[in-house]
Order: C-alpha cells, then sequence, then structure tokens
C-alpha cells in the first residue's frame, strides 16, 4: 500500500481528484496518510476533513526563520513517513533537503506542457494568462518528478488541452483542470503504487 502525503495550498481540486480516484478504484494500492497546507481556513483542508485525512498547516509566517519552517514541513512529513508527496497545488517551495531525503519520492502537477510557462513566477492563474498572452493554440498539464529546479524534474505524464475562441484565463484554467490535471495526477499516483512507473538514474520511467 503505497502511503501518500498530499500538499495543498487552496482550493484542493488535484486533492479531491486523488480521494474520489481511491473511494472509485481508479487508483488502487494507494492511502492518504496526511494532508499538508501552508495555508489555514482553505477548502483543501475542508475536503480532507470530509474524507477523514488527518490534516495539518505549517506556515512559513508562523516561523521567525525560513530554516525552522522546513524543520517543522520535515519533521511532520518524517512523522507522517509517505511513500510519495504530492504536491497539488502547493506555491510554496520546498526545502531543497526534501528533495535529498526523498528522492524520486515526490511529484508536482504544473498546469502547462513543460518547458513551456513553469519556472518561478508561473502558477495558478497566471500560467493560463501567459498561454493567452503568446496565442498558442495548445496546452495542457504535466505530472512530473521534483528535483532541485523549479518545474524542471523528469517528465512523468503530459496531456494536451485545446485553446478556444474566447477563452479567459479562468475558463481555460477550468479546462486543463478538468481535462488533464484531475486526469493526469490520479493516473500517476496509481501508476506508481502499482510499479507502472519510477525514476531511475535521473529519469522518469515506464515498466510496463
Ligand atoms: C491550480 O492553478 C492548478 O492548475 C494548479 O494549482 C492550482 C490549484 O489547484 N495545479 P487545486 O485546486 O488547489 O488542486
Amino acid at each position: 500500500m503505497l502511503r501518500i502525503v498530499v500538499c495543498v495550498s487552496g482550493g484542493g481540486t488535484n486533492l479531491q481528484a486523488i480521494i474520489d480516484g481511491i473511494k472509485a478504484g481508479t487508483i488502487t494500492n494507494t492511502e492518504i496518510v496526511g494532508v499538508i497546507s501552508n495555508n489555514p481556513g482553505v477548502k483543501s483542508l475542508e475536503r480532507a476533513a470530509a474524507a477523514q485525512i488527518p490534516a495539518f498547516v505549517i506556515r512559513p509566517r508562523d516561523f521567525a526563520e525560513r530554516e525552522e519552517f522546513h524543520k517543522a514541513f520535515l519533521d511532520r512529513l518524517a512523522e507522517l513517513s509517505p511513500d510519495l508527496i504530492v504536491l497539488a497545488g502547493f506555491l510554496v517551495k520546498i526545502p531543497e533537503e526534501m528533495v535529498s531525503r526523498y528522492p524520486g519520492r515526490i511529484i508536482n502537477i504544473h498546469p502547462s506542457l513543460i518547458p513551456s510557462f513553469c519556472g518561478t513566477g508561473y502558477y495558478g492563474l497566471k500560467v493560463h494568462e501567459k498561454a493567452l498572452e503568446r496565442g498558442v493554440k495548445v496546452t495542457g498539464a504535466t505530472v512530473h518528478f521534483v528535483n532541485e529546479g523549479m518545474d524542471e524534474g523528469p517528465i512523468i505524464s503530459q496531456k494536451a488541452v485545446q485553446v478556444l475562441e474566447g477563452d479567459t484565463p479562468e475558463i481555460l484554467q477550468k479546462r486543463v483542470m478538468e481535462e488533464a490535471e484531475w486526469v493526469l495526477l490520479p493516473q500517476a499516483i496509481d501508476d506508481i503504487a502499482n510499479g507502472r512507473v519510477c525514476m531511475e538514474n535521473g529519469r522518469s520511467v515506464r515498466k510496463v
């Protein structure tokens, strides 16, 4: 049974897709052992509570130094002892030490086709604003293993989504979530939980 911790910051629609996938049996061999949010009072926490999943708020501003936040974050993770950490709309830079402590065991969902519209400053609605500004006809989402960089780790899967006439950033974000994020992330977790995907020698490898 793959023990996963899901890290969130806001609405938690990706967390909900994972919860629903486990309930529906489209994600097997997986248990969410905890949710960690860097923000209190967000919908993600309501979703965790409704699914009886232990949830923890670890907020950078509650600590005098960033290192103290990192320690609190890493200590909580150690207590939960996850096999896999899932960054699902998590908008905080993770401690570098976390990558070395959990090599090949942290994944992230990004709302674009990496390497487009990613890296520092590209998160949430901003990603879709930039895609519309550039006038791309196709965008999508990417699930990747997390390394020291920002959105630079080995890509696990991607799914393309059409950009339509009249799209606003909000409309496009919703379509990318519905058609790509909420499909790719549960699929990636199920693949990892059942040994079909892993990270080997710094690359994402599909076994079967
Ligand atoms: C959304 O912008 C999504 O595209 C990205 O993170 C943000 C919040 O997602 N992955 P969620 O609803 O909190 O899962």
